[in-house]
């Protein structure tokens, strides 16, 4: 057993769906992203479900993984999208996803991306200070059009995650306190060309307790209702993302448990329900496949030298996240405790410690867990092409994102003329 239900083990060779790792491998080279379809598609669908008959709207972060067979994988589910970038809005209209479905996060959208958004239409910005609400509300002016606008409210709640990605507390970068808003909600009228449709926060990322949403859930409540007393039409009270995934012994509660969480808390509002949500949705969807270059036996460790590195999974140098590793081939021999590392020039270079593996030189590792901030938060370091990506349905493996070439990575580089 794999753990992990669309990549298991027939005939001990792992697969993703019916496709075998190591046909990938031959196929389209390691490292390599690949992704289960059904997965991403039953992870949306089991998110749909749980919403059942209320009024919502999945609008998938997609920063996790912005690859556009991804995103009009999730387009075509019905799903909208959250985006932080004037990029990732191009993403996802070269997807297909539809602008009346997206949100605009960011602490820092330039007027740029504001005028990108505001040309193509997107259902709301959610704007994090007072500074971005007077430009927004400048180049709405400019360009003859009303931005919609939710503020991004600081809960001040202890989203008890990894300090890096919790992002609810008051010394956070993240969103406006709460009496904060309502005194700019209440201000409405020093912004003629916005129009404040929602409300919206999110605590964190990686969150693997139900308390901290319920709590930011009711902080919320608690302000739509001054809002209203105070004569505000709110439409849509967005929620965030950050349900955690399980990459080890985490207990995450499920896709229905949080939904189910939220809808109960919010029962009595007639807002439509956003949320954001971007890890559940992908991270237990992918791997990275990854090959043994070489075995180093030293006499404090043994190490596995593979071909992926930090730069094309950054999760654990960055957060010393855990990603299981798994090896492709099982055949029984005795297995030994391995740091598996990559080839980049640091220590931070590695992909797992003290791992459990019993391996061969030029053997397949998968590295699970991986579809969620790993192909997306990837570099170059140490001029290394990013790797390509693989998308498998049943027993297909359709390439998504070809393997980068050394000249495409330096094509925009120039050395100055001599004068
Ligand atoms: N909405 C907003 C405004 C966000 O900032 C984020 C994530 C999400 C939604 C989606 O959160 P999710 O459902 O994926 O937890 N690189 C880190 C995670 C950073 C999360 C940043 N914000 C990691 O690899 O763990």
């Amino acid at each position: 057993m794999s753990g992990f239900p669309q990549f298991v083990y027939r005939n001990r060779a792992l697969c993703a769906e019916s496709v075998p790792l190591q046909q990938i491998a031959e196929e389209f080279g390691t490292p390599c992203y690949i992704y289960s379809r059904a997965a991403l598609t039953q992870a949306y669908q089991a998110f749909n479900t749980a919403f059942s008959n209320r009024d919502h709207l999945i609008c998938y972060a997609v920063k996790a993984n912005s690859n556009i067979a991804i995103l009009n994988l999730f387009a075509r589910l019905g799903s909208g999208f959250d985006i932080v970038s004037g990029g990732e809005l191009q993403r996802v209209i070269k997807a297909g996803g539809n602008p009346a479905k997206i949100v605009f996060s960011g602490v820092g959208k330039t007027a740029q991306e504001m005028r990108m958004a505001l040309g193509i239409g997107i259902l709301c910005f959610n704007v994090e200070s007072e500074a971005e609400l007077s430009a927004l509300n400048r180049i709405a002016q400019e360009m003859g059009k009303i931005a919609p606008v939710s503020l991004r409210v600081n809960p001040d709640v202890d989203a008890k995650t990894h300090p890096y990605i919790s992002t609810g507390l008051k010394e956070n970068k993240f969103g406006v306190p709460a009496d904060e808003a309502i005194r700019i909600y209440r201000s409405a009228h020093l912004y003629p060309h916005v129009s404040f449709t929602g409300l919206d926060c999110h605590i964190g990322s990686q969150l693997t307790e139900l308390d901290p949403f319920v709590q930011a859930s009711n902080k919320m409540l608690g302000l739509l209702d001054q809002l209203q007393a105070q004569g505000l039409t709110i439409h849509h009270l967005d929620l965030g993302g950050g349900l955690g995934i399980r990459y080890t012994n985490e207990t995450p509660p499920s896709i229905q448990n949080y939904v189910a969480a939220l809808c109960a808390q919010t029962a009595h509002a007639k807002q439509r329900l956003l949320i954001e949500p971007g890890r559940s949705l992908v991270g237990n969807a992918g791997i990275l496949l990854t090959r043994v270059e070489y075995l180093k036996h030293t006499s404090a460790r043994n190490f596995a030298i593979v071909d992926a590195a930090m730069n094309d999974l950054m999760r654990p140098s960055l957060y010393d996240a855990y990603h299981d590793i798994l090896p492709v081939q099982t055949d029984g021999a005795a297995a030994q405790m391995y740091h598996v590392v990559g080839p980049v020039c640091e220590t931070g270079d590695f992909l797992g410690h003290d791992r459990q593996l019993a391996l061969q030189q030029g053997d397949l590792l998968a590295v699970m867990s991986a579809g969620a901030y790993g192909m997306s938060m990837s570099s170059n370091y140490n001029t290394r092409p990013r790797a390509a990506e693989v998308m498998v349905d049943g027993d297909t493996a359709h390439l998504i994102r070809q393997r980068e070439t050394i000249d495409q990575l330096i094509a925009t580089e120039q050395i100055p003329s001599e004068n």
